[in-house]
């Protein structure tokens, strides 16, 4: 059987450019998808980082957007994924100083909704056979920033020679690209894709419902989030919408990389270990108190948080909780960034505990793995949570999660109730109500565990052998392709 061509398209991918779990996914689902089978391409705008990588250019294509400007396509291979990637070039667009979406005053490009259509009009044009060497079957893309390419796909339907399927991942319904209605006429959409069947969203021009109304099918990152997404406490405004294409619509939760989160091969770790073998544990978590300046206290609970610091992440609890952890011996250590006044919060508290509390605001993957390797518990109170890889990553790393019991954490974490340990299920901490009182009582849990250190012990090796690799999401992916490819013939 002859391989099935993908092509996946995406803002961000890791190594090369990561603001969140999108940037792991885009990195690790093609290596996925190639052992499951699939000849799998990508297709990036040209960040400075990524035209970096981009080596042996083979082939460059022009191409016209749709407001006239001239740009071109490089095909070629991404040195540090071993992949094959179609990159547009086109530096008054994606060369600035800033993040991919935001200017260095954190305020969004005014030109955002040009910069986006390209990525999905590139995708749509090599779904018409822009590149002649190479077709694909399914055009895979994620979130806002690649959604407008379910549209352009659905209205060149007929330039194509045979169908090629439309695949729209949801990883965050919260972020939907939505842009003033002048910024229609620059997406040279036929003018019946501005109605309420079809992008507009209250008068405005949405990306997120262009995925959602266009593709053929849609996923998000987890069951459990997929069908949260349908009601209107979660559903941003497009629950109805979900509701009606509820058929389409499926949860596959992700996975973890494993040739990234390991800790028995982790070059960014004072130590390695493995379930069988946690000694190196220990070190690792004495290696951070050295780090970061706190007391040196083997015997200390170590909470970790590695997050974005926003309204989502529901660190607010954490902040709440703060004083009786630590007056039950824990020591906290949080890494992240994003809203000013939360940032603030946090370095005051380090500033307060010294011994006991380090606050890291900024972007850091090798400290983000040292404080999974050296922490007991991962703390993930999310509001809200698409799927979330942090938990996974704790999980990986013997550091158990806490997390609130919604989207892809409720998916991941089992509660140590007594129950759940007695039938080997727990691998962590699960809280219901969004409350400080309920997070208290999950924190009160691990402590309580704690103290018995074998269960502990015995959780926490079962946590670490949890298989969440990638092989089940691929399948499900490929098996997903499949069924829409056979849907369109
Ligand atoms: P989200 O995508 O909503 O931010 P996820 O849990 O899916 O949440 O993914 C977050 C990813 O970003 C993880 O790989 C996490 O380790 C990483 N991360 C978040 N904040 C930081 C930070 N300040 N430094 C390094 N890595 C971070
Ligand atoms: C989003 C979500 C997060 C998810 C990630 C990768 O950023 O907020 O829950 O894990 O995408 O799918």
């Amino acid at each position: 059987m002859r391989a099935m061509k993908v092509l996946q398209v995406s803002a961000e991918i890791f190594p090369l450019l990561k603001t969140g779990g999108l940037a792991d996914i885009a990195g690790a689902m093609p290596g996925a998808l190639a052992a499951a089978g699939c000849e799998v391409r990508v297709l990036l705008p040209g960040f400075a980082s990524v035209l970096a990588d981009l080596k042996d250019a083979q082939e460059s294509m022009e191409l016209t957007a749709p407001w006239g400007q001239s740009l071109v396509l490089r095909r070629g291979r991404l040195a540090s994924l071993g992949l094959t990637a179609y990159v547009i070039d086109a530096p008054q667009l994606y060369r600035r100083p800033g993040g991919p979406y935001e200017d260095a005053r954190r305020r969004p490009h005014a030109d955002n909704h040009r910069r986006f259509a390209l990525l999905g009009f590139a995708a749509a044009e090599l779904a018409c056979g822009l590149d002649a060497d190479w077709w694909p079957q399914v055009v895979h893309s994620h979130d806002w920033h690649a959604a407008l390419a379910n549209a352009y796909m659905a209205f060149s339907r007929a330039r194509r020679a045979s169908p090629v399927a439309s695949v729209f991942t949801v990883h965050n319904l919260a972020y939907q690209g939505v842009f003033a209605p002048e910024s229609f006429a620059d997406l040279g959409l036929p003018v019946n894709a501005f109605a309420v069947d079809g992008l507009e969203y209250h008068g405005q021009v949405s990306f997120m419902k262009a995925g959602l109304y266009y593709a053929d099918r849609i996923t998000t990152v987890s069951p459990t989030y997929a069908r949260e997404i349908q009601a209107p406490e979660q559903g941003c405004g497009l629950d109805g919408l979900l509701r009606v294409r509820s058929e389409v619509l499926s949860g596959i939760l992700n996975a973890v990389d494993e040739s990234v989160w390991n800790p028995a091969r982790d070059p960014l770790i004072a130590a390695p270990f493995d379930a069988r073998r946690p000694a190196g544990k220990v070190l690792c978590k004495a290696a951070l108190q050295r780090e970061l300046g706190l007391a040196p206290r083997a015997d200390a609970m170590m909470f970790g948080v590695v997050s974005r610091l926003t309204e989502q992440k529901g660190l607010q609890l954490v902040l709440g909780g703060l004083d009786a952890m630590l007056e039950r011996g824990a020591q906290v250590v949080l890494l992240g960034s994003g809203e000013v006044a939360l940032e603030n919060a946090w370095r005051g508290c380090a500033r307060a505990h010294p011994d006991s509390v380090s606050v890291h605001i900024g972007y850091d993957e090798g400290l983000a793995h040292r404080i999974f390797a050296a922490s007991d518990v991962t703390l993930v109170p999310s509001r809200f949570e698409p799927c979330g890889l942090t938990q996974m990553y704790g999980l990986k790393y013997g550091s158990l999660p806490l997390v609130h019991r919604v989207g892809g954490l409720a998916d991941t974490v089992v509660d140590s109730t007594l129950e759940d340990l007695a039938e080997g299920r727990a691998n962590g901490f699960v809280f219901g109500e969004f409350t400080l009182e309920a997070f208290n009582r999950a924190v009160c849990r691990a402590f309580a565990l704690h103290r018995h250190r074998l269960h502990w012990n015995r959780v926490r090796a079962r946590a670490m052998r949890q298989p969440l690799g990638w092989e089940f999401a691929a399948q499900q992916y490929v098996a997903l392709y499949q069924s829409t490819l056979n849907s369109l013939q």
